[in-house]
């Protein structure tokens, strides 16, 4: 049996399954989706926000790219996170890095990944922003975790300077944003930093809105 075949039997069995538990759930769900989460994650295949959160679809509104990076000219995040934060109006969006992650230890050395170097960079420039304190930190793969977490944390920040995320702010208080990293040794989620629309938002990001 190929192995995209065994794919399709699991399906069938999910599906089956679920439709035993709760005759209604696919009915139900056709109708519309009302996720309160947009999870931006790493595409790393450990690391599915559904499977790790014991979610259910309908639940998180998902983007994953390689080490979960926000970027502000990246089309398919842009709208992404207009279509969820605008329209579907999530409560949270959380950016969960993770140990581990393949993204982050290419960014960390000097190899020539051609067209990735561009990606990479993103996370070359939150290293190079705290390059100091990651190299007092001796250990290689204790530095690593350190950049798994400031990356997390820069992203958030990131979101902050967005106007889509400011507006929202001032239009309803929402969303918090997160930074989480995820533990593959034990399979825990660990929260950062959360910030919220009580952050002053340092000049010259800061946009204003007219009043409510
Ligand atoms: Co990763």
């Amino acid at each position: 049996m190929k192995a995209s075949d065994q794919l399709l039997l699991q399906n069938k069995a999910w599906a089956d399954e679920r439709r035993l538990l709760d005759p209604k759930s696919f009915e139900r769900q056709s109708e519309t989706q009302k996720p309160r989460f947009l999870w931006v994650g790493c595409a790393d295949s450990r690391v599915p926000a559904e499977v790790v959160t014991g979610s259910d679809p309908g639940e998180i509104f998902v983007h994953r790219n390689i080490a979960n990076v926000v970027v502000a000219t990246d089309l398919n995040f842009m709208s992404v996170l207009s279509y969820a934060v605008q329209v579907l109006k999530v409560e949270h969006v959380i950016v969960c890095g993770h140990e581990g992650c393949g993204g982050v230890r290419a960014a960390m050395s000097n190899t020539d990944y051609g067209m990735l170097n561009k990606w990479l960079s993103n996370i070359k420039e939150v290293y190079f922003s705290h390059r100091q304190e990651l190299e007092l930190i001796g250990d290689k793969e204790a530095r690593e975790d350190k950049l798994i977490s400031l990356n997390a944390r820069a992203q958030i920040r990131q979101l902050m300077k967005m106007s889509i995320i400011q507006e929202a702010w001032h239009q309803r208080r929402a969303p918090m944003l997160h930074a989480w990293v995820y533990h593959l040794s034990n399979g825990n989620l660990e929260e950062l930093e959360t910030i919220g629309p009580d952050t002053v938002v340092p000049e010259p990001f800061r946009f204003h809105f007219a009043p409510k």
